[in-house]
């Protein structure tokens, strides 16, 4: 080949050498080795950058959390809102809902809105065993049973666990 042609070949290994580890991992961001897929498809690599949007429909405190992949940011509630108990992640999620995450008593403990891609988290303390009711509009669903853990899709995944039907929807 001409030196040209062979000069660019190596800086192109070179390069995908150099990038190969950020673009492999999403920067150290894996939902798989964080065993929080929660049955949803690969993600894109926007999903992957870390945010307020990112990883619709993953089991969120599965890195939020001490010893997590995001330990810096641990939260105590976290999830997805969709069109659907039983579509896919990257998109259908719902913007604009609120979720009150309960007492055990039914009392609102802390009350939060779904963003763009329908993800909801907090950082402040809630107590548990908790319950939760999410609303838009003229749509409600809540859950009557308390539950031990803020990390939603850790059960609202698809299939459901631990009783749950699938997905938070409305
Ligand atoms: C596979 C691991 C993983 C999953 C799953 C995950 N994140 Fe993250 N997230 C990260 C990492 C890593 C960061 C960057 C943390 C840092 O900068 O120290 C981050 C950062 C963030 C940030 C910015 C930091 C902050 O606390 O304000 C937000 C917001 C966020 N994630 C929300 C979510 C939400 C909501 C979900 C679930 C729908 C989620 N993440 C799921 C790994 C994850
Ligand atoms: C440990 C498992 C588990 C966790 C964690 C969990 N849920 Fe549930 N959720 C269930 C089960 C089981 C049901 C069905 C029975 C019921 O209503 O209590 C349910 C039902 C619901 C419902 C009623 C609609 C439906 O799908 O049946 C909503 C809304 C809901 N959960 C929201 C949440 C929110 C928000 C969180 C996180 C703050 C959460 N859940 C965390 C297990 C869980």
């Amino acid at each position: 080949m001409p030196a040209n042609k062979r000069m660019s070949y190596s800086i192109a290994l070179l390069l995908s050498a150099v990038l190969a580890p950020i673009a492999g991992c999403g920067g150290g961001i894996d939902p798989a080795s964080a065993n929080a897929v929660a049955g949803c498809e690969a993600a894109t690599s926007d999903q992957l950058a870390a945010g307020a949007t990112m990883l619709p429909g993953r089991a969120c405190l599965n890195c939020h959390k001490a010893g997590g992949q995001a330990a810096e940011h641990a939260f105590t509630v976290a999830g997805t809102v969709f069109s659907s108990a039983t579509g896919n992640c990257n998109s259908g999620g719902v913007a604009g809902a609120t979720v009150e995450i309960l007492k055990a008593d039914g009392s609102v403990q802390l009350t939060l809105t779904t963003n763009a891609v329908g993800n909801f988290y907090s950082h402040d303390p809630v107590m548990l065993p908790l319950r939760a009711r999410v609303k838009m509009g003229t749509k409600v669903q809540e859950m009557s049973n308390q539950q031990s853990s803020g990390n939603c899709a850790q059960c609202h995944a698809k299939p459901g666990l631990s009783g749950a039907s699938g997905r938070i929807y409305l």
